[in-house]
């Protein structure tokens, strides 16, 4: 049966959800909790077939491009609520400008079609640092986009999401697995607050039943404030790897990458991507989210324990 025919549940049209990056990271972890709940629930895919059998049945999967604004528009209609959990940083070069078009397309589509919410997850950072990564310059413009489209867009912006199968987190398992001894840049020295993704995933689906208002952006993260150095320290201590870690300040966002590719799953082009962004301290400034919602984030440890365990 096409994966346009399967029976939708017959709901209130506020409960109707669509999914977008089901097929990745934070999405495909978002699915399940969102098919448990009482929603009509639509997924936007470039390949239906390959999330098909990652879905329920009740849940509807749509064929759609956010770079191909003609195929967002059905995807869309009846929508209350979107969750846009796309991220094209495929480690093409031009990923700014592909991400700013796809923003839009989604935004136009978005405000034609009457949907009352876009939930976005974005990156942490701070947008007066003039040296700000262009991948999370990008996250923050995607949110301005939606922002500006005049649905109301709640916008979290998170560092490292520590989770199994989180690209930044595996660099980070990958290249303490495999080294005993690393020569470390400057850069893992930056702080940064990074969150479990039980905790994202907790932020992504209360925001879904937040009370109407106007476009907010909350930045969210465990309660600790740690370096990259010390992920790579708790991570062996659990592991009962014996790491040593030499501070260099020589390797440049180009030597690092090509050192990531070679150690890790990651390309070079996204793992220097990556990189830039890792010298900007990710650190939440405005601490809204915790009087917003009930949610206690879990501590930088218990978030290891529980990647390490999943
Ligand atoms: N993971 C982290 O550590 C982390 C940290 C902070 C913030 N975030 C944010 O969380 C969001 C999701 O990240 P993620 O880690 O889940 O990313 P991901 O695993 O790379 O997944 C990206 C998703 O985007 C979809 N996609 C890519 N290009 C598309 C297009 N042209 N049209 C429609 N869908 C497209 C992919 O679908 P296909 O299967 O078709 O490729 C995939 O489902 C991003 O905004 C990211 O900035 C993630």
């Amino acid at each position: 049966m096409p994966s346009t025919e399967v029976n939708k549940p017959q709901v209130l049209s506020e409960n109707t959800v669509l999914l977008t990056g089901a097929s990745g990271y934070v999405g495909g972890r978002l699915l399940p909790l969102l098919e448990a709940q009482p929603l009509a629930l639509k997924c936007l895919a470039r390949n239906p077939a390959k999330l098909r059998p990652l879905a329920k049945n009740s849940t509807e999967i749509l064929p759609g491009d956010v770079l191909n604004p003609a195929s967002l528009d059905a995807a869309l209609e009846g929508v209350h609520t979107a969750y846009y959990l796309v991220h094209l940083m495929s480690g093409s070069a031009n990923f700014e400008q592909q991400d700013r078009q796809a923003a839009q397309n989604f935004a136009d589509a978005a405000r034609r079609t009457g949907v009352q919410r876009i939930i976005y997850l974005g990156g942490l950072g701070d947008d007066n640092d003039p040296k700000l990564s262009p991948h999370l310059r990008s996250r923050h413009e995607v949110g301005e986009i939606l922002q500006a489209s005049g649905v109301e867009t709640i916008e979290f912006r998170a560092g490292m999401v520590i989770g199994a199968g989180s690209l930044s987190f595996q660099l980070m398992k990958s290249l303490t697995d495999r080294l005993p001894v690393m020569i470390c840049p400057r850069w893992l020295a930056t702080p940064t607050q990074p969150i479990a993704i039980d905790d994202v995933l907790a932020y992504l689906c209360a925001a879904k039943d937040l009370p109407r208002g106007e476009g907010r952006i909350f930045e969210i993260g465990s309660p600790d404030i740690v370096t990259y150095g010390d992920l790579i320290r708790e991570y062996a201590r659990q592991r009962s790897l014996n790491r040593w870690l030499i501070f260099v300040p020589i390797l440049t966002p180009y030597l690092s990458g090509l050192w990531l590719a070679l150690v890790t799953p990651a390309t070079y082009e996204v793992g220097r991507h990556l990189i830039e962004g890792l010298k900007n301290p990710t650190v939440v400034q405005d601490t809204q989210a915790l009087k917003v919602f009930s949610i206690s984030p879990m501590s930088v440890q218990q978030a290891i324990a529980r990647a390490i365990s999943s």
